[in-house]
């Protein structure tokens, strides 16, 4: 007569239940790997990050030209505030040569590559290109006039940084909105006549 087995697992023998295991175990592996493949090698989502870099190169667009416009500045200033301001739009496009830099390098820090050229950046830019035959007045006006476009775009980033939970971004254009604040401050004090007080503004 036949002994009818005795199934330790219940309903399931230890082979159907390794089966079940087995199957829960790749399906697990499945979604690690799903999830892994949404990710770049710094752990941040790819879509988000991508979203965060077109941003970016809006931003490194924008750095061109208002780099290009501070040298025609420095080159073209005339009248009474020539020693001042000329020195002042060199310091001025030396930082913004850093900071071309810095964007663009985030971007391939990033897994992505900045955009490069001239043409592009004239497409892309929310600033846009003066003559060269300002009054010092309306150089500074006009470069102030940048800033809050340039703030803007810095606010986009930082946006979409956050969404992707990149501190790396948020850090890095958080100090340049601030920086240019500073900067802001200081043109735009430079503007006002010296009977004016800040009561007034
Ligand atoms: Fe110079």
């Amino acid at each position: 007569m036949k002994v009818k087995e005795e199934r330790p697992f219940g309903h399931l023998g230890p082979r159907d239940a390794n089966r079940d295991f087995n199957v829960e175990f790749s399906t697990t592996k499945r979604t690690l790997n799903k999830q892994q493949q949404l990710m770049n090698y710094l752990n941040l989502n790819k879509e988000k990050t991508a979203d965060t870099v077109k941003e970016l190169n809006v931003l490194l667009a924008d750095y061109h030209v208002y780099y290009q416009k501070l040298r025609n500045f420095h080159w073209n200033i005339v009248g009474k505030s020539f020693f001042d301001l000329h020195v002042k739009f060199e310091e001025m496009y030396d930082d913004a040569k850093l900071k071309i830099d810095e964007i663009a390098e985030r971007i391939l820090t990033l897994r992505y590559q900045p955009i490069s050229n001239l043409s592009e950046y004239l497409k892309l830019a929310n600033v846009k290109e003066s003559g060269s035959q300002h009054t010092d007045i309306e150089m500074v006006e006009d470069l102030l006039s940048d800033h809050g476009k340039l703030i803007n775009q810095m606010r986009a980033v930082v946006g979409k940084a956050d969404d992707a939970g990149d501190e790396g971004t948020i850090d890095l254009i958080g100090a340049y909105i601030r920086e240019l604040e500073k900067t802001s401050w200081m043109l735009d004090a430079w503007r006002m006549n010296t009977s004016e007080n800040h009561a007034q503004l």
